[in-house]
């Protein structure tokens, strides 16, 4: 089998979208209305529970489906595989079918506009979290979706954004240290890419452009009784990653 090699510029693909400019500060005053993407991804069901529970804020979820009620029930499904769902929440969660990969989220031009205008925060987690694939097939979901998620943060007035990444993406690196960069198997430029974009739009000098925050889910409190589930969660995944390697190197 014969492995071609792609160059990909790094430093270019972590600029942002220039027209991508946040008009106003952000602010961090209670948030009544909050976005939250992949919440029915492992850790994003737990923080749709924390959110609901620590909060009394509506929260719209972005979810891949065909339509809001699907949208819905798959969250609902998700949450009740982690004993976790409460029928109460269904007041209190707006599901929205959307699409991280999708110009806009896969929404149409006037669904994002009342959205930018609804929201006061916004917690990206969604992503295609995945070991072995490479980067132009995340590409779309992790940093291109990612862009949109700031292109939604700065339209309107500007929100507060938590991104939920890797803890690499507190350490500072060069992106022009390729083999520093590279050793960082688990994050990969994936989760590196989205943060850089974040830090490359504020500016200590200009507190109106520095408007993200980068979240690590390490510090993120699971359940006690449902720790087993997160060894479970992390086992598929180890499972699922070794029979890659074994694929991808026979
Ligand atoms: N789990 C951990 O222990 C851990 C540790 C370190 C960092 N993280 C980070 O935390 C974040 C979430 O990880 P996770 O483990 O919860 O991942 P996960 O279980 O795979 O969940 C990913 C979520 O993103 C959604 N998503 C994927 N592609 C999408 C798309 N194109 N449009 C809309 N939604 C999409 C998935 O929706 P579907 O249901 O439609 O697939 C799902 O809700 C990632 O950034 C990951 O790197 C997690």
């Amino acid at each position: 089998m014969t492995r071609s090699t792609v160059k990909i510029n790094l430093e270019a693909e972590a600029i942002l979208d220039p027209t991508i400019q946040p008009n106003t500060a952000p602010s961090f005053s209670q948030s009544n209305h909050i976005l939250l993407t992949g919440a029915t991804g492992f850790l994003g069901a737990f923080l749709l529970y924390e959110l609901l529970q620590q909060t009394q804020a509506k929260i719209y979820c972005l979810v891949r489906s065909p339509n809001p009620q699907a949208a819905l029930q798959k969250l609902r499904d998700r949450l009740r595989s982690y004993n976790i769902w409460q029928d109460a929440f269904s007041d209190r969660i707006e599901a929205i079918a959307g699409d991280l990969s999708q110009p806009l989220l896969g929404l149409t031009d006037a669904q994002f506009q009342e959205l930018s205008d609804r929201i006061d925060t916004i917690y990206h987690n969604g992503a295609w979290v995945h070991h072995t694939s490479p980067y132009s097939l995340l590409k779309s979901t992790n940093v291109n979706g990612t862009q949109e998620v700031i292109k939604l943060a700065c339209q309107s007035k500007t929100k507060p954004l938590h991104f939920i990444s890797s803890i690499s993406v507190l350490q500072p690196i060069k992106l022009s240290d390729r083999k520093l960069f590279m050793s960082k198997i688990h994050s990969t430029p994936i989760a590196f890419l989205p943060a850089a974009m974040l830090k490359a739009n504020g500016s200590q000098n200009d507190s109106s452009r520095s408007f993200a925050i980068a979240a690590c889910p390490f510090r993120f409190t699971v359940l006690e009784q449902l720790q087993d589930i997160a060894r479970q969660e992390f086992l598929t995944r180890m499972i699922s990653f070794t029979s890659s390697c074994r694929a991808a190197f026979s």
